[in-house]
């Protein structure tokens, strides 16, 4: 039977009994987390016939591409070596590269954090403004975040993307140029919104800082040349993300210096490890409890077959909550595609909308959507409290996370209604039945720790690649982001006046901004 009819024939069962076949059946551990995935659109048959189509796409063939330095970026001849970042001794030349860079990175670092690099007066750095975006910043801030409260004494750490110069403004609120190291991270070294910001930023260290300005700058990109001549002063210094590591994958790379700097030195390197057991996990284990092939194939099916358009991560932690917007770029600018390698078109769906928040937060915004709208959302629960100390917020949190998941999958019917509030007008009983059969997945670690956070990543880097695999795309190129970047350069002239834009609605937009 193909895996549409399985999900023809699941779709219009009970999906309470569904899962409560498969309850106790459908857990896989790894490095630091247990996952539930009992509460889905499965049985033991659909499951069986993911596990041919995993074999039929050969992922496990994949997954040995990928840390054999293949190259599986085939539309831009690279290997995919950010597993290499986070390695102890990779075999090939090109891993090793893409390794050193990073103990390159790490011993700036150090020499920042211990004063042993000063500023052009001599002193040492008080703050740090990391400017980048997309996975030249999502990462360094989620983990900047995440552990706050494991920050070195005595520096601060700032974050600017937004073209919009408020943006930069309030990074700068309040410093002191004479005392702030600027970080700026673009791989290409020609990304618009980096650009401007990183010239006011120069100008801003200028206005208080004449020789020796470069030493301000620490600049992480794959095209030296280009940061060599912006810089234009022989004081800076300039780190390398290898050409092999993508933007979104490169969270582990030198891109992520200012955490180095600022955080204690355990969480990088806890960090890091947790991916690099992560990626033994998955370069092992075979497929049944293989945590990122069972994810992937989730993807593919929740997607694919079962039609579901979104995923919505719900994290029950303080220290995930920038997780679904940096997973967002990881996911959605990888496998938010609709064309082959090979050029043709693929006939079903692939990556879903990927959102979220704080799970504690969006029971007060979203879920009654989530409870009750007619849409059937897949959620994702990842519950890892990031204190410990105090048990009731303990419960409390997991407590939720729970029962948001229990209501979520089994509903509630009018008869259960009734029968628990009898005093109920009909029309008020009838609006508190619950659809239920939402699906979840329920991912748990006692508390959230930096090597967890780790672990987390790379398990999401990974299901990402091979969903791809199973959907069919290129997972590491991201053509659709050029056009918009393309058309906006060509409506300047026409904001400033000296141009019409082509497009009549948007000139016609143009006519109503500058009145
Ligand atoms: O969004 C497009 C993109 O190229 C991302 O893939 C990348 O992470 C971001 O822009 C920033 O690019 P760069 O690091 O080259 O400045």
């Amino acid at each position: 039977m193909s895996l549409k009819h399985h999900a023809d024939r699941l779709k219009s069962s009970s999906f309470r009994k569904l899962i409560e076949a498969r309850a106790g059946m459908a857990t896989v551990s790894a490095p630091g987390w247990s996952i539930d995935l009992t509460r889905h659109y499965l049985d033991v048959d659909a499951e069986a016939a993911l596990a041919e189509t995993a074999a039929e796409k050969n992922l496990k063939g994949a997954v040995t591409r990928l840390f054999d330095g293949d190259i599986v970026n085939t539309s831009e001849d690279r290997a995919a070596l950010h597993w290499a970042l986070r390695a102890g001794a990779p075999k090939s030349e090109a891993a090793q590269k893409v390794c050193s860079s990073v103990q390159t990175a790490e011993s700036l670092a150090s020499r920042i954090a211990g004063g042993q690099m000063v500023t052009a007066e001599g002193r040492p750095f008080t703050a740090i403004v990391h400017i980048g975006i997309g996975g030249s910043d999502f990462g360094p801030r989620l983990v900047a975040d995440a552990f706050h409260d494991c920050r070195r004494p005595g520096l601060e750490l700032r974050y600017c993307a937004n073209l919009d110069p408020l943006d930069l403004d309030l990074a700068l609120e309040g410093l002191d140029p004479a005392t702030t190291l600027i970080v700026g991270v673009s791989k290409s070294f020609g990304t618009e919104e980096t650009l401007y910001n990183l010239a006011r930023a120069r100008d801003w260290v200028q206005s208080s800082v004449n020789d020796g300005w470069g030493s301000h700058f620490v600049l992480v990109t794959a095209s030296p040349s280009r940061a060599t001549a912006w810089l234009g002063n022989p004081d800076g210094h300039i780190l390398d993300l290898p050409e092999t590591v993508g933007g979104r994958f490169s969270i582990w790379s030198a891109g992520s210096v200012a955490c180095s700097i600022v955080l204690e030195n355990d969480v990088m390197r806890e960090f890091r490890q947790g991916a690099a057991d992560m990626d033994t996990h998955v370069a092992e284990t075979p497929m049944a409890e293989n945590a990122a092939i069972r994810l992937a194939l989730l993807d593919y099916w929740n997607s694919a077959f079962m039609g579901f358009g979104s995923r919505a991560l719900l994290a029950y932690s303080r220290r995930l909550r920038l997780l679904p917007a940096y997973l967002q770029q990881l996911e959605m600018e990888s496998n938010g595609k609709s064309v082959s390698p090979g050029g043709e078109a693929i006939d079903t769906a692939t990556a879903p909308l990927l959102w979220g928040g704080e799970g504690t937060i969006g029971q007060h915004s979203y879920h009654q959507w989530l409870h009750q709208s007619p849409a059937i959302v897949p959620t994702e629960f990842v519950l890892a409290p990031g204190a410990t100390d105090d048990a009731e917020g303990v419960t409390g949190l997991t407590a939720h996370a729970l029962a948001q998941a229990e209501v979520l999958a089994n509903g509630r019917t009018l008869e259960e209604v009734r029968a628990e509030e009898p005093e109920l007008p009909l029309e008020i009983a009838a609006q508190k039945v619950h659809a239920g059969g939402r699906p979840s997945s329920f991912f748990h670690a006692p508390v959230l720790t930096p090597y967890r956070l780790g672990s987390l990543i790379a398990l999401f880097e990974h299901r990402t690649y091979l969903a791809g695999v199973l959907w069919g795309v290129n997972s590491f190129d991201q053509w659709g982001v050029e056009r918009g970047k393309t058309m906006a350069g060509r409506l300047k002239p026409a904001l400033a006046g000296k141009d019409k834009a082509d497009d009549p609605v948007t000139a016609a937009l143009i006519d109503t901004l500058k009145r």
